[in-house]
């Protein structure tokens, strides 16, 4: 409802004349009494404080200046999004720094800070269905957060740069924004470093700029898929960059952007040739790749105590085997384009992705993925241990979104669905929840209708009860 419909019950015993006048008088001055605060939260079930209410962003446009040397980090955010409700004020996510300035629609804001919080009261209220501009200036040293699990995350210095990673919540470390993988957007991201560095981010590479004096270079990224911000990265540092191309099973070729830390040159190359295999076999299994170029991000192998999926060019601390490229390749669809609509659908993410690494193998002259399944039915708890702790579709905690059952439980799920519907009618599911949610967001009451829409002869009641919600060891069928 926008404003001045929302004030039609308060006016509708007046006058005609009357009301005009009161509408007009309140207009005006700005409305100012219908609006109410958006929230601080999307009520995730794991992250309370993930992403805020009351709005959705379109796009981020960063222009970020760094400066390894002092780990400064400087900058401007423009946050366009649109309003889900009539605003007085509302939130953005942002962990550390200092905020310099804050404005909305080109007007002065009054903000403050509460926590990871950054509230935002703009000068006059947002209606509904309205899209807005905010500009926040901002500076300091970013923070590296560490997750409810204790991997850490969020801004890492490293040796000659940083590495940006956000699974859960850690691009809130280094801009502000709607840290909450519900609201995926565009991006345009502008960096400045010390000549001689490289910025390796998501999307593509569409300038780069020396300045003046030939002391900095500036690049700029642009992402126009949507994205969530757990999965935007940012890597500065020395890199050694090289462009190809793969055919790409839309016809047309889709650019291929690696960049490999000096320090892992010869593995790396090695695993990253592959590439191209890796990415006609994964169209040809879960149907056309979503995004419009594909790579990776081989940092130092200290950088990190994970390899993460970030969009178009998954990050790998140190050179990955196979099947972990495999795996953070797998979640471009699943996950990226894909993605959860809480953390609670994090096994749609995982289950999937650790699923492709199975077929990989089964596929490549390895195991078979039933022999997979039955290896960790039977001893999956030797090598992890608390594979049947809770259900996928239920983690236990925030703690525990990142465990075993999650991953290789999750994925044991897809292949119960398998054993029950047969390779052709599963293929068909595999690439159809892909293009059915396709740059959009999903959760497991979507991804079980979906399963039971396309096999209505099949009961999936089991599977679900025991596979997917039930508490401890499933019974063998
Ligand atoms: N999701 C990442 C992957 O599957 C791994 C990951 C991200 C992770 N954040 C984490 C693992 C935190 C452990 C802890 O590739
Ligand atoms: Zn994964």
């Amino acid at each position: 409802m926008s404003r001045s419909a929302s004030l039609v019950p308060t006016v509708r015993s007046l006058p005609a004349v009357g009301s005009a006048l009161l509408v007009l008088a309140l207009t005006a001055c700005g409305g100012g009494v219908q609006g109410t605060p958006g929230g601080s939260g999307v009520r995730d079930p794991y992250f309370p404080k993930a992403g805020n209410g009351g709005y959705d962003v379109t796009h981020y446009a960063l222009d970020l200046a760094y400066d390894p040397d002092d780990r400064r980090l400087a900058g401007t955010a423009e946050i366009t999004a649109r309003a889900g409700k009539d605003l007085s004020a509302f939130d953005l996510d942002l962990k550390g720094m200092d905020v310099e300035r804050v404005s909305v629609e080109g007007a002065r804001a009054r903000w403050s800070r509460n926590g990871q919080e950054l509230v935002v009261r703009p000068r006059d209220e947002l209606d509904e269905g309205e899209t807005f501009r905010i500009t926040v200036r901002y500076s300091g040293t970013p923070q590296t957060l560490t997750d409810p699990d204790g991997s850490e995350e969020g801004w890492i210095a490293t040796a000659d740069g940083s590495l940006a990673l956000g699974e859960p919540m850690g691009s809130m470390a280094w801009f502000p924004g709607n840290h909450h993988p519900s609201d995926k957007a565009s991006y345009d991201l502008s960096v400045t470093v010390p000549q001689g560095l490289e910025v390796v981010s998501n999307g593509e590479l569409t300038d780069r700029s020396t300045s003046t004096d030939k002391r900095r270079m500036t690049f700029h990224w642009r992402t126009a898929a949507p994205m969530a911000t757990y999965v935007a990265t940012l890597a500065i540092g020395d890199y050694d960059i090289r462009r190809s191309s793969v055919p790409g099973a839309a016809g047309r070729p889709l650019p291929v952007y690696t960049a490999v830390s000096p320090s892992q040159a010869g593995p790396a190359r090695k695993v990253l040739a592959r590439i191209p295999e890796i990415m006609e076999w994964a169209e040809y299994n879960f149907g056309p790749y979503p995004f419009s170029s594909t790579g990776a991000i081989v940092a130092a192998q200290e950088a990190s105590d994970y390899a993460l999926e970030t969009q178009n060019r998954p990050v790998f601390p140190g050179a990955p085997s196979t099947e972990l490229l495999v795996h953070e390749l797998a979640h471009q669809w699943f996950g990226n384009s894909v993605t959860p609509k809480s953390w609670r659908d994090m096994w749609l993410n995982e289950g999937f992705a650790t699923y492709a690494e199975w077929l990989w193998e089964e596929d490549n002259g390895g195991d078979s993925v039933q022999e997979t399944f039955d290896a960790l039915y039977d001893h999956g708890e030797d090598d992890h241990e608390d594979l049947w702790s809770f259900p996928p579709a239920e983690p236990a905690s925030a703690a525990n979104i990142s465990d075993s059952p999650v991953y290789e439980r999750g994925a044991m799920v897809l292949h119960k669905i398998r054993q029950a519907v047969g390779d052709d009618t599963f293929y068909d599911i595999v690439q159809g929840w892909a293009a059915a949610h396709r740059h959009g967001n999903a959760d497991t009451d979507d991804f079980t209708a979906y399963v039971e829409k396309k096999a209505p002869d099949e009961d999936f009641t089991a599977i679900w009860e025991d596979w997917l919600y039930g508490d401890g060891k499933p019974d063998r069928p």
